[in-house]
């Protein structure tokens, strides 16, 4: 699993690129130069050899056959590269230092190559030779060569050496790829790490310094620059919530208070006293508004984190389905649970059941009477999964995405009170669990799902 991730890294496959890259350069100039070498040297080899007949034809025509075998018996002891053999028109040799006329292959312009039997202090040894026949008047034919051992063995440098260290620089770069990626995978495996920590709800953790004082520790020490600021920034805003709630929830408190206190010296029938209701009705409402708001920051913050435990959803669901049931009955609604084992995740009880009622009450407020809502807590073995079902008008797919935005209400629900906070708290009540919220179409009506990872 590692090895596979090895592999899949960005450093891994930059140094493979690389590799590949010097492989081909490597190869191509290994190619170029051996060709070049080759051809150098057989140039060489064949002027000499040129030179060498140039020389054995005119002391042919100047001094006959007789003169001709002395020169070349004369060349024979004393020349250590050249080769020489006359051979008669029946093939039986005349002079020279071959034994035998070897088994000769063309190659190039009429040069020929072959290998020869050499004694060297007793030991034979087979050597390659390139040379050139050169037939004379009456039959006769003169093999003039050079051996070429020292060629073959340059050659040999390229055809098996070069090729070897080119494997050998190659293997050592891909270790040596490895060897980089394991370790830049170990720093990165790191921030990934403290960065799940982080967005677990922990942000006082910071991502780990090096003492090499690299590109990551950069990178760590910025990151963990925004993460101060983030973290002064969240500390402000709690403050700022902490203190609203405080200082503006108790005077509506109170307004609410006055009001019903006021109402109470109104003879029955004042024509004031329905104002004063209606006041009371807006000051609920904003009380109302006012809790959603403070729930979301409350679960957005994710401080509700540290007090997490084992939640079971189907007794939740079972709770918040009671609750509502004089509110469906009253609205010509049929509410019922399915029936389920217990299905538990680790989460805050409060803004669960707050997040589960908020969609039990769209989904009474919203469904015209005769309809149904169902309630469900599942795990499918794959997830957990709660779910409100109901036969209402439902929500077009396009709107889906925004109604789940803050004080979003749709043009159908403006007759029915609400102040479009509900699905924002269900969704940041879903994110504070590691879930999301997921409308889909209930063919009739709008399907609710909280999908817990
Ligand atoms: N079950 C549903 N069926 C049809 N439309 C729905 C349903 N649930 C929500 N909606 C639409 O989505 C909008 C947003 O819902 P949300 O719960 O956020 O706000 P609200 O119900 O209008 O007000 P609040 O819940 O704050 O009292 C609603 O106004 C309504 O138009
Ligand atoms: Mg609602």
């Amino acid at each position: 699993m590692r090895g596979a991730r090895l592999f899949a890294t960005l450093a891994f496959r930059i140094v493979l690129i690389y590799v590949a890259l010097f492989a081909l350069s490597a190869g191509a100039l290994v190619a170029f130069t051996y060709w070049n070498t080759k051809r150098a040297l057989n140039a060489e080899t064949d002027q000499t050899i040129q030179a060498e007949i140039a020389g054995l034809s005119e002391q042919y025509q100047r001094q006959g056959l007789g003169g001709l075998t002395d020169v070349i018996t004369a060349r024979s002891m004393h020349a250590s590269l050249g080769l020489y053999l006359l051979v008669g028109p029946l093939g039986h040799p005349l002079a020279g230092n071959l034994d035998a006329w070897p088994a000769v292959q063309p190659s190039g312009r009429r040069f020929v190559e072959f290998t020869y039997e050499r004694r060297i202090g007793g030991m034979v040894e087979r050597h390659p030779a390139r040379g050139r026949v050169f037939n004379l008047v009456g039959g006769l034919r003169l093999l003039v060569a050079r051996d070429v051992r020292e060629r073959s063995d340059t050659e040999r440098i390229f055809t098996t050496t070069l090729p070897w260290s080119v494997m050998l620089m190659l293997t050592l770069g891909l270790v040596g790829g490895a060897l980089m990626s394991r370790n830049l995978l170990t720093r990165l495996d790191q921030i990934n790490s403290t960065s799940r920590e982080i967005m677990a709800g922990d942000l006082s953790r910071r991502l780990p310094l090096s003492r090499a004082g690299d590109e990551f520790d950069t990178l760590a020490r910025n990151l963990n620059r925004m993460l101060d600021r983030i973290e002064r920034l969240m500390k402000g805003m709690r403050e700022v919530t902490d203190s609203v709630a405080h200082d503006l929830r108790s005077p509506l408190n109170r307004l609410r208070n006055r009001l019903e206190g006021a109402l109470k010296h109104f003879a029955p029938g004042n024509p004031q006293e329905s104002e004063i209701e209606s006041a009371i009705a807006e000051t609920d409402r904003l009380i109302a508004t006012f809790d959603s708001l403070l729930l979301i920051a409350e679960a957005e913050a994710g401080a509700a984190r540290s007090s997490m435990s084992q939640v079971d959803l189907s007794i939740l669901a079972h709770n918040v389905c009671e609750l509502y049931a004089p509110v469906a009955e009253e609205g010509g609604i049929a509410l019922h649970m399915a029936p389920s084992q217990k299905v538990e995740v680790k989460g805050n009880s409060n803004l669960l059941s707050q997040a589960l009622a908020n969609l039990v009450d769209n989904a009474i407020k919203y469904t015209p009477p005769g309809g149904t809502v169902s309630i469900k807590a599942e795990d499918n073995g794959q997830g957990v999964r709660l779910i409100v079902a109901d036969t209402g008008p439902g929500i077009a797919p396009e709107d889906r995405a925004r109604v789940i935005e803050r004080f979003v209400r749709l043009e159908a629900s403006r007759h029915s009170p609400g102040t479009g906070l509900g699905l924002s708290l269900v969704a940041a009540v879903a994110r504070l669990h590691e879930a999301r919220l997921e409308l889909s179409d209930n063919h009739p009506g709008l399907k609710a799902s909280v999908i817990f990872a």
